[in-house]
């Protein structure tokens, strides 16, 4: 069935006109669970026109000529093609008119006896301009790749928006990567400018980042400048012609900046992140599809009122921090909260302490982040007030049912409604999840497809499965604005890593359960990459540093179910050496210098052989199945080359330590 706009009262063309003739310009709110069924259905039946009158919302300083193009076949997508915006006019200026005096940004340091920083609308405008000018003043142009390794200091997110001003395509990398890593992307990027802290604060701990992106520096000839944003006022080096200091550019900078003129589909920034096979892997989104994708998920999802203060507490290193702390957010107008330090630093009550400061309406977190808080005791949390919550969100992996009754009971006090979030780097915004107030929250469910997203479930033979509550693997039917257009540098690998299990569809990486009624229950990964505290690792990629240890011969890591992480990363390793501590200690070092602290592993175990097929392929879901102690259910395993590894194995393993 088509249903139009001009039938639908609540997501109306008239209220949409009416909108415009009072200069409010912005799209009506999905309010109801019909107005989103019908919503829904528009974005498909009716799929140009839905985007056409979404996107006529924004600025552009050239219109589209079209809505979009392409397909998963041809991988050439576009969307809002002939046209030219920049998204920080749509994140800034666009709301110096009627807000300029409104919060856009509120910093919360570290110590909380340290002050916040609060920025309006006018005064962060002003400072991105003045960044954008340090850009210009030390040659970044247009198309030039600026990699960001700081910690959760404003510069970071002014430093981003500067790069969009000027066209600059910026990277940023997670402050907790090691120099290999760093130096892998920036390698990979061709980056010429790094911008970075002289350290970084993290709880009671100091993070020396300029020190490690001098190390990664070594190997990385394509940076010219690096710009040095001081935070802790450590000594450090540096290097004469290259290296400056941030904030001192900055202070002498002028504040206006016009911002460059994008095509729909320039790019807008690279992000790295880690799949099953090979290094990882540069996620590229564009201009005008993106920043429509971040505004509209954002706007329909956490449903914020005007004066509401909406708080993730992400990274933004990560996407999350990308979509739900930067454009999201300003795109919309709202303020955004940003936060330096740990959930539990200098306790388990900073976060609700925060909430409580700031009177939070809108709070954003990753289930690990959940789980940790939880496990310290409810003390933490109920003697704050937390009255101010509204809506509480989900995101980065599986939320499972005892934390997300938690979150509910002793956060939500049972009356805010949780987003649980599913998407993922490669969708650049939300694409599964209920709509604050508006559409039902399930436990443990992601729920329902946004607008645009035609989520399929597919066998490992392909066929999808139709009828109404089902499993298998997550597919998306077709292309949507918000999608990474390609793996910058090699769209070959893209078509391979997405298009190529199942022709003619996106293919997630997760498997996910569908019930009656059409709600979605992500279950995980069901390739080889391990979501551990949020964060996604590639098991090759862990592996590759092991084998790098003169002593290891081969290596499997397989991911197992931690009450705090989700999942956390078992090794099983064929190695000379006999003493496990001390050969766990040797790979914690070692990983943590070839990828960073995030990927060492939980559990390390020295294995006689590893069980592997007749065709020499090591055996990985038996792995898995007992690093989980699921060990009556292996299944066969006499077609094995070595099933008496197995036996082996189950012996050491209730002798491994984490
Ligand atoms: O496995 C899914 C999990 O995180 C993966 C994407 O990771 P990344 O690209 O780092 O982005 C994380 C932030 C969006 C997905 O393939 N994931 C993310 N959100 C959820 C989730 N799994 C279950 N429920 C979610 N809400």
């Amino acid at each position: 069935m088509i249903i139009s706009f001009s039938t639908n009262t609540n997501f109306s063309r008239i209220k949409l006109h009416e909108l415009s003739k009072r200069g409010l310009k912005e799209m009506d709110r999905i309010t109801s669970y019909e107005n989103y069924r019908e919503a829904w259905n528009n974005s498909h039946e009716n799929s140009q026109d839905y985007w056409r009158r979404i996107a006529e919302t924004y600025q552009w300083s050239r219109p589209f000529d079209s809505i979009s193009s392409g397909d998963f076949s041809d991988l050439e997508i576009k969307w809002f093609e002939g046209g030219q915006t920049n998204i920080t006019t749509n994140c800034l200026d666009r709301h110096l008119k009627h807000s300029a005096n409104k919060k856009a940004l509120i910093w919360e340091p570290n110590s909380p006896d340290e002050e916040s920083i609060t920025l309006t609308y006018q005064e962060l405008h002003a400072e991105v301009c003045r960044f954008s000018n340090v850009l210009k003043e030390h040659g970044i142009k247009k198309g030039d790749r600026v990699c960001f390794y700081m910690s959760m200091v404003p510069e970071l997110l002014t430093g981003v928006l500067a790069c969009a001003r000027i066209g600059a395509i910026h990277s940023v990398v997670f402050g907790g990567f090691s120099a290999q890593a760093l130096a892998g992307r920036i390698i990979d990027c061709e980056a010429v400018m790094v911008i970075t802290n002289d350290e970084a604060y993290r709880g009671a701990k100091t993070i020396p980042l300029k020190e490690i992106t001098d190390l990664a520096l070594e190997t990385c000839p394509s940076v010219k400048t690096v710009l040095v944003r001081e935070r802790t006022g450590s000594s450090i080096n540096y290097k004469e012609g290259r290296d400056h200091k941030l904030m001192p550019l900055l202070k002498a900078a002028n504040s206006k900046c016009p911002p460059e003129a994008m095509n729909s589909e320039d790019p807008l920034f690279i992000l790295y992140t880690s799949g099953s096979t090979g290094k990882p892997k540069g996620l590229l989104h564009t201009t005008a599809g993106y920043m429509i994708w971040a505004a509209e998920t954002f706007k329909q999802v956490f449903q914020m009122q005007n004066d509401d203060l909406y708080w993730c507490t992400a990274d933004i290193g990560w996407i999350t921090g990308h979509s739900y702390i930067t454009y999201g957010p300003l795109l919309n107008g709202q303020t955004t909260m940003m936060f330096e330090g740990t959930p539990t630093y200098p306790d388990a009550g900073r976060f609700w302490d925060i909430v409580d400061k700031y009177e939070v309406t809108h709070f954003y977190t990753a289930p690990t982040a959940i789980r940790a808080l939880q496990a310290c005791g409810p003390e933490h949390v109920r003697s704050k007030s937390l009255k101010s919550l509204k809506v509480l969100g989900s995101v980065g992996e599986p939320i499972n049912d005892e934390a997300w009754q938690w979150y509910n009971k002793e956060v939500g006090k049972e009356r805010c409604p949780i987003v649980d979030t599913w998407w993922q780097t490669e969708t650049g915004g939300i694409m599964i999840s209920s709509l604050a107030g508006v559409t039902e929250s399930i436990p443990t469910y992601a729920t329902l497809p946004l607008p645009g997203v035609k989520p399929l479930l597919v066998d490992s033979d392909a066929n999808i499965q139709d009828s109404k509550s089902a499993e298998g693997n997550l597919c998306i039917a077709s292309p949507w604005p918000g999608m990474a257009r390609t793996i910058w540098g090699d769209h070959e690998r893209y078509r391979q890593t997405y298009f190529s299990t199942y022709p003619g569809k996106y293919f997630t990486g997760d498997g996910a359960k569908r019930d009656e009624k059409g709600n979605y229950r992500i279950t995980g990964r069901v390739d080889d990459v391990i979501n551990v505290s949020g964060h996604r690792i590639g098991t090759a990629e862990v592996e590759d540093a092991i084998n790098e240890h003169p002593a290891v011969v081969e290596s499997a890591v397989v991911g197992y179910p931690h009450p705090i992480k989700g999942q956390g990363i078992y090794a099983f390793i064929i190695s000379s050496a006999q003493d496990e501590e001390i050969m766990a200690k040797e790979l914690n070092s070692l990983i943590t210098k070839i990828i960073g602290p995030i990927a060492k592993p939980d559990k390390v175990q020295i294995a006689a052989a590893l069980p592997k097929t007749r065709s020499g392929k090591i055996m990985r879901r038996i792995l898995r199945k007992i690093a989980a102690g699921e060990i009556d259910t292996l299944g066969d395993i006499s077609t094995l080359l070595n099933p008496e590894a197995v036996d082996q194995i189950i012996k050491q393993t209730a002798s491994i330590k984490e």
